[in-house]
């Protein structure tokens, strides 16, 4: 049981269907003692009828004048009592009718005692003496077990029921005391490094939970402030660094223009300029992470149709994957328009490729697929290079993450996948890797959700863009 409301409902349930049941258990017996007790007190009664009709005198009378008196009162309830008298003179002078000759037993030391008889069955016995005669009356227990067994019957469908309604019932006032422990994961969820500045909903009521989210949002508001030294940091450093560059490279062009440098001079100027151009792009990169972090970029997104936009894509891509003797193909399904920015899913689709082809065998095929459905448009670049594992699947995502830098051709930054997850979430669509088709190569995807005021798509046949 993994859910704690599911835990709560089931121990509520538990430990209310169990105290019912003790309950039960403590007036079965109550019940039965007080059902034996009335029968206790109709045989008390049907002594003192018959000690009545004995009189004073019968010490003195036959056996046969004491059995007619005695027969005179208990002839009419013989279905009612089963009665005896001893005397220990003259043995048995009176024995009910119905005993059908047999004798009740007795049970030396007690006076009120349960008995079987074969034929009669279960008796509850009163014991009774007179100077010179022992009265036995008994009574049958029938009735006392049937009334049992009906209430045993009547507890275990109330104990049923109980059981089912205090689950209900646990499981209602379960989510009812977690529901503000629910609020606060779904929102802590949400907070992301993209998103701190949302907080957990606080309880007007002083209580634990208000006090935990209170807590909460105090770390978030740290984290919120230490966040932000670290964007405000990287966006100035890498502004500050900018100009030094610049500085720098405009010496190094000034180097190579006048023209009085030795050829190995001029080549070690010339890779100076090439070190400076990568430093200056990976500047660059680190301030677009920054500021699309920061939400300081605004895209230029308007309805594009992903076919005309793919075509024209695929020109580019083509060329480039045939100056590495690889070769590209561009699959297209679905008819309408999505909202994007062209130029930031171009810079997207260009990372994507740049790294497909840099681990693309020669001769081999990188692969573009999109699909548009009604409710998104989803893209997918695989490629037939040795693919990833997948616990690296996720993190090639983070900034220069680079898994197998000899692999590619060593002068990537890591860079490039942190921005394309930057541009995608900034179109609120999501990126992700996954093994390739059939087994090898690494397939990565984006997805962009189709705005209404974009949607016009319909679902048409797979066919090929370009050429
Ligand atoms: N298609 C792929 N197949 C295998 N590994 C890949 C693939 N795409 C990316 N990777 C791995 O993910 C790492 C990160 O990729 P990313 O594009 O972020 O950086 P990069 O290509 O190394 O540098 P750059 O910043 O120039 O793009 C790569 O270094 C590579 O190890
Ligand atoms: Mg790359």
């Amino acid at each position: 049981m993994r859910s704690i409301s599911t835990r709560l409902a089931v121990w509520y349930a538990a430990a209310a269907t169990l105290t019912l049941a003790c309950l039960f258990v403590v007036g079965y017996q109550l019940l039965q003692t007080y059902l034996i007790d009335g029968l206790d007190l109709l045989n008390s009664a049907e002594f003192e009828q018959i000690k009545a009709h004995l009189g004073n005198d019968y010490m003195t009378q036959s056996t046969r004048i004491i059995d007619e008196r005695v027969r005179e009162t208990t002839e009419f309830s013989s279905v009612l009592f089963y009665i005896e008298l001893d005397s220990p003179q003259r043995g048995t002078v009176f024995s009910s009718r119905n005993l059908q000759a047999l004798a009740i037993p007795d049970i030396p030391g007690q006076h009120r005692y349960n008995a079987e008889l074969p034929r009669i069955g279960e008796l509850r016995v009163a014991e009774f003496v007179l100077p010179f005669l022992d009265i036995t009356i008994a009574t049958p227990l029938s009735p006392v077990r049937k009334v049992m067994e009906g209430y045993v019957e009547v507890c275990a469908w109330l104990l049923a029921a109980m059981l089912g309604a205090s689950v209900l019932i646990g499981f209602g006032l379960s989510r009812l005391a977690l529901r503000p422990m629910r609020l606060m994961r779904e929102t802590a969820n949400r907070i992301r490094s993209d998103n701190l500045s949302e907080r957990i909903p606080v309880m007007q009521v002083q209580d634990e939970v208000s006090d935990l989210a209170r807590l909460l949002n105090q770390m978030f508001d740290r984290l919120e402030s230490a966040f932000k030294q670290v964007r405000n940091f990287t966006a100035e450093a890498s502004h500050e660094l900018k100009t030094p560059l610049s500085l720098v490279r405009l010496q190094a062009e000034k180097l190579l223009v006048g023209g009085n440098l030795s050829a190995s001079n001029e080549e070690a100027v010339q890779m100076q300029l090439e070190e400076l151009a990568r430093v200056n792009q990976i500047i660059d990169e680190m301030l677009f992470l920054s500021r699309a972090e920061a939400r300081a970029i605004t895209l230029q997104c308007k309805a594009n149709d992903p076919e005309r936009f793919l075509k024209s894509f695929a020109l580019d891509a083509r060329v480039l994957a045939e100056h590495g003797g690889q070769e590209f193909l561009t699959l297209h399904e679905g008819v309408g328009c999505v909202s994007f920015d062209d130029k930031r899913i171009r810079q997207v689709l260009l990372n994507l490729l740049a790294n497909a082809l840099a681990v693309s065998p020669p001769g081999g095929m990188v692969t573009l697929r999109s699909q548009l459905g009604a409710k998104e448009w989803r893209v997918s670049v695989e490629d037939q290079g040795p693919g990833l594992p997948c616990d690296q699947h996720e993190r090639i995502f983070d900034r220069f993450v680079r898994v197998n830098p000899r692999d590619t051709d060593g002068r990537g930054s890591g860079l490039g996948l942190a921005i394309c997850r930057s541009i995608i979430m900034l179109h609120q669509g999501h990126i992700f890797a996954e093994s390739g088709k059939e087994g090898h190569g690494l397939s990565v995807v984006f997805t962009i959700p189709v705005t209404l005021a974009a949607a016009t798509a319909e679902l048409g046949g797979l066919r090929q863009v370009g050429r």
